[in-house]
């Protein structure tokens, strides 16, 4: 299945793997990579530009196809060293980077530069339409459903593709809810030229995180994630657990005066120990609504091969005998 996506990456399946805090590491990017997709690390999990490097030169290791590197640009207190770490990308060889968050643009020139595609994470037309202006190759189009932060506008995705189709002129892929043949061909059908899956990615057996999370993922159904941290306009969605209830009941609480510190318990540097120790109960960690639709825990080839067939059989089978 050849798409602008697959042309643009070099990769031969439209599948992208998202940048995930603490799951995003050498092993998780190489296997999607290895598997035909676009495997990426996640550059802030790497807490110097020097272990990102590390991290690059590892998944270099792994696989020789074509991987990237994700950057989150996001409010935080002390703000990461983002020029050493487009530097070690740059060094490392890395040829695709997955930009989220606040808008990139200060960081283009150096990477368009070095020959580096950039696809931006975006959760509404209107900043797809921003990443498009300022010289961005492709977007990942975030719908509501998505796990980690779908934004403040709760447009599903369902609307939201559509609508990013008709204004884009640079391709997108469909992110958020994406788990099988069927997401893939529904996202081509309304106009992406590919699927970007995080949650999906999870719960697979080279995941470098604890059978907890995937345990607790494959129980999941589409009823068990819940929105935080919206009165902060920070909105994240995360798997319903006790320090979520715990952060819900604060929110209700506090109100409109509540402030990052009154949270930070819940959400402040828990992903360590829920993803490598798999103490589930102790934050709040993205999940998408789509731990519905996820069963198993198979291998990344198993599972990508299973979508690439599914998504040919409804084409070629189902949807051509209508
Ligand atoms: C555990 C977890 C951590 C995530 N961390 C990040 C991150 O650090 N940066 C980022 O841009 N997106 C992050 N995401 C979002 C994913 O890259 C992707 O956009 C999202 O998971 C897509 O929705 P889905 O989970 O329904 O597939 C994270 C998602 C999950 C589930």
């Amino acid at each position: 299945m050849k798409t602008r996506i697959t042309e643009l990456f070099g990769i031969e399946h439209p599948i992208i793997q998202g940048g995930m805090h603490y799951v995003g590491f050498a092993e998780m990017a190489a296997a999607v990579s290895e598997a035909g997709g676009l495997g990426i690390i996640t550059g802030l999990t790497q807490r110097t530009p020097e272990l990102l490097a590390k991290e690059i030169a590892r998944c270099r290791e792994m696989t020789k196809k074509p991987f990237g590197v994700n950057l989150t640009f996001l409010p935080s207190v002390n703000t990461p060293d983002y020029p050493g770490y487009i530097k070690a990308i740059i060094e490392g060889g890395v040829k695709a980077v997955e930009t989220a968050g606040n808008n990139p643009q200060k960081y283009l020139p150096a990477l368009k530069e070095a020959g580096v595609k950039v696809i931006h994470k975006c959760t509404s037309v209107r900043h797809s339409l921003k990443a498009e202006a300022i010289g961005c190759d492709a977007v990942s189009v975030d719908g509501f459903e998505c796990g980690g932060h779908p934004g403040e506008d709760d447009v599903p995705n369902f609307i939201l593709l559509p609508r990013a189709a008709e204004e884009l002129k640079i391709p997108f892929v469909a992110s958020g809810g994406m788990a099988d043949g069927r997401s893939l061909v529904a996202a081509l059908s309304l106009g992406a030229d590919g699927m970007n899956m995080g949650t999906r990615f999870i719960a697979t057996k080279e995941a470098p995180v604890h059978q907890n999370v995937k345990d607790a993922i494959v129980a999941a159904s589409e009823l068990d994630t819940r929105l935080v941290m919206r009165p902060l306009r920070n909105t994240e969605r995360v798997l319903k657990n006790a320090a979520v209830d715990r952060l819900l009941q604060k929110e209700r609480e506090l109100g409109a005066s509540i402030k990052f510190e009154d949270i930070a318990a819940e959400v402040a540097g828990v992903y360590p120990r829920i993803m490598k120790e798999g103490e589930m109960d102790l934050g709040a960690w993205s999940c998408g609504m789509v731990a519905g639709l996820i069963k198993d825990v198979p291998t990344v080839k198993e599972l990508i091969d299973r979508i690439m067939a599914e998504a040919h059989a409804i084409i070629h089978e189902r949807l051509a005998k209508l």
